[in-house]
């Protein structure tokens, strides 16, 4: 009987994981279950006899590999696989899978919630301002910038993406206008809503260039990875400009220093809070699921990301 480790840090919402379970005893196999972990030794000490593993932003390395003799495939239930280090598991012959697009919905809801809650003060009782008709630059138009342009255009934004690798003309069919680089995203837009990922290529490529160059008021929304953002860089656009915020899922390493420095310019959640819904969790979830039997049961890699 394959066995099935469920190994969330953060953990799933419970309707989530009940669905998981539901899909794993159908299919014979064995589901174990491990939830906020404090230590990596109890991962370790998971792994040993598994086959399959679904994670978040779960950190999967070699020498959880090593632990893990039998682990076949590894399914990030969720977008960014940054967590997972793909040439380890290529070389320990481990297949890795994400379920793009199934929590998008609920990423992009947050961004457009923090845009308001930022725009109306924190809701502290003082006159805010409205999204309408104001600018937004979407960086990387894959399911998740794809679905903040949808809720922002029901705000009546004006709203702009570039992303090298989609076509200008599927954003054009969604109404939004591309840019042809990333200087231009930035130079013509308030709002600026980041959805790329944490990459060699992209870490700490959003700096002080870019951000200086954004119309104010100007405000940075980042659901995506703190590692994009060029801290020190960010540093300075926030002493040299009254006019900038950062709004971010997921404090930077810098969070303490600018929140004392810059009140009411910043925000972060306490926790990565962007998936952190029951339709999220069990959308991602029962995908991971059925993407681990399809892999059994058919051989369907369709998912694949260390190709
Ligand atoms: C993702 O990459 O899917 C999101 O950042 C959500 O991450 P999480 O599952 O750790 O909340």
């Amino acid at each position: 009987m394959k066995k099935i480790l469920i190994a969330t840090d953060k953990p799933f919402a419970p309707v989530a994981v009940k669905g998981i379970r539901d899909i794993f005893s159908e299919g014979g196999y064995e589901l174990a279950l491990l939830e906020k972990y404090t230590s990596r030794e109890q991962l370790l000490d998971a792994v040993k006899d598994v086959h399959a593993i679904i994670i978040r932003s779960d950190i999967i390395d070699a020498e959880i590999m090593d632990a893990a003799p039998a682990l076949a495939i590894v399914v990030r239930a969720g977008a960014g696989y940054d967590n997972v280090d793909l040439p380890a598991a290529t070389a320990h012959n481990v297949v890795v899978m994400n379920t793009p697009g199934q929590n998008a919905n609920a990423v992009a809801e947050l961004a457009l919630g923090m845009m308001v809650y930022h725009a109306r003060n924190l809701y502290n009782g003082s006159s805010g301002t409205e999204l309408l008709g104001k600018s937004l630059g979407i960086h990387a138009y894959g399911a998740v910038g794809r679905r903040v342009g949808q809720i922002a255009r029901g705000f009546g934004m004006e709203v702009y993406a570039f992303d090298p690798f989609i076509p200008g003309q599927k954003m054009e069919d969604d109404g939004v206008k591309p840019v042809r680089s990333r200087e231009e995203l930035y130079r013509n837009c308030q709002y600026i809503s980041l959805h790329i990922p944490a990459t060699d290529k992209t870490k700490r490529s959003i700096g002080q260039e870019l951000l200086n160059s954004m119309p104010g008021p100007a405000v940075l929304v980042n659901t995506a990875r703190k590692e994009v953002i060029d801290e020190e860089g960010l540093k300075q656009v926030m002493a040299a400009r009254k006019d900038f915020a950062y709004l971010s899922d997921i404090a930077p390493d810098c969070a303490a220093e600018l929140s004392e420095a810059y009140p009411g310019r910043v925000w972060f959640t306490p926790k990565k809070m962007g998936a952190q819904t029951a339709e999220a969790n069990i959308n991602a979830g029962l995908a991971a699921a059925r993407q681990i039997r399809a892999f059994f049961e058919e051989g369907d890699r369709t998912f694949q990301v260390n190709r």
